[in-house]
């Protein structure tokens, strides 16, 4: 099978090439998926930068892609909550990725049926970033009834986020691209700052909770309008101490952590407030929930340019330049949808 792999990790210029490989062995646990589309995030071009690597540690070379929509072909001996023929999608397991590439093979307990209401190019949009917005709210313990900031929400994240936020009963704020006001004020936005023209650390005060999208200077702002005792988790920003022990990290890279948040970590003290770091693992359950809330509203994903499995490196690009308005997609199977 044609699976696209990072061969050098590089912050200018990775190098990538398409390869012809073997797909892997069938596990008792695992199913044999045939992809039909990925979809590229900002995360792909981090982990081929290097810039993951203390987090994430793949040798190379190593298959891209770290989410797909495709169907079942085959299935271990002990699956026996899919069929073959299965319409399915997947964050894929972190010990796992390879999502660039014409066969899957992954954990049944990573992967999820597709609503009907989706395509397969809005499906492969979706595992991530709703996988992201569950599991930042239950890191933070989000109570319906609460106020939840989420900065630079008018994205990919923002979309799965504001609706799946709202249904657990919070009251959503962000802030975001202007051009996109109206689209998250439909998805139910409370209140929206246009990050060019106001200065939403001047606006907002006693928020409960802050999803944080954007990291570096902005957490200083984001600890500002926290209410004290407030809780605050970074999808961008330093991965600390306790990130580390929830992934089961050893202790050299606990203290590293620790050491490399310091700084966050003193911010958060000042009013008692919690820093937390995320980093999205794949869970076909909370894969399958999420697509529950997201289908009762049928929410769908803006959509942006699509790349064939030889022009993966134009996709990954793409990302990095943040030419298309919506989620960047590799249409890796012929069979359209
Ligand atoms: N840790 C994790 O597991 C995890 C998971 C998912 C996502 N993430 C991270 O979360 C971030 C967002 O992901 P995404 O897929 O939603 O990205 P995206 O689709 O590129 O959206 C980012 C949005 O934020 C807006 N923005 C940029 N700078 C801003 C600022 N200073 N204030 C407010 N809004 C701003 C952008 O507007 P413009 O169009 O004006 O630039 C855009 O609408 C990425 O950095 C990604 O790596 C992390």
């Amino acid at each position: 099978m044609k699976a696209f792999q990072l061969i050098k990790y590089k912050k200018e210029q990775p190098k990538y090439q398409l390869n012809d490989i073997e797909p892997q062995t069938l596990g008792s646990n695992d199913i044999f998926i045939k992809t039909s589309i990925a979809a590229v995030n900002p995360l792909d071009n981090l982990i081929s930068h290097g810039e993951l690597k203390l987090v994430v540690p793949y040798s190379l070379p190593q298959t891209m892609g770290n989410e797909f929509v495709g169907t079942i072909e085959k299935l271990g001996k002990k699956v026996t909550n899919f069929k073959v023929g299965d319409r399915v999608y997947a964050r894929n397991p972190l010990n796992n990725i390879g999502a660039f590439a014409e066969k899957v093979v992954v954990d049944k307990d990573a992967i999820a049926k597709v609503p009907d209401y989706l395509t397969d190019q809005e499906a492969a949009a979706v595992p991530l970033t709703a996988l992201t917005a569950m599991q930042a709210l239950d890191l933070l313990n989000a109570q319906a009834g609460q106020t939840l900031f989420i900065s630079g929400g008018t994205g990919s994240f923002g979309t799965m986020a504001i609706p799946i936020a709202v249904a657990r009963g919070l009251k959503v704020i962000t802030s975001g691209n202007g051009k996109k006001q109206a689209e998250v004020e439909k998805l139910g936005v409370s209140q929206f700052i246009n990050y060019r023209e106001e200065d939403y650390s001047e606006i907002l005060s006693n928020v409960d909770l802050v999803i944080d999208t954007i990291g570096g200077k902005e957490l200083e702002k984001e600890f500002k309008i926290l209410k004290p005792e407030g809780k605050l988790v970074s999808l961008r920003a330093m991965p600390n101490k306790a990130f580390a022990k929830n992934m089961g990290m050893g202790s050299f890279k606990q203290i590293l952590f620790g050491l490399a948040a310091r700084k966050i970590e003193k911010m958060a003290q000042k009013k008692h407030q919690t820093y937390n770091f995320l980093f999205v693992t794949a869970n076909g359950k909370q894969l399958e929930e999420a697509s529950q809330i997201l289908a009762k509203r049928e929410i769908h994903p803006a959509l942006g340019n699509i790349y064939s499995l030889e022009e993966t490196e134009d996709a990954l690009n793409d990302v990095a330049q943040r030419k298309s308005n919506g989620k960047v997609l590799i249409q890796i199977s012929s069979d359209k949808n």
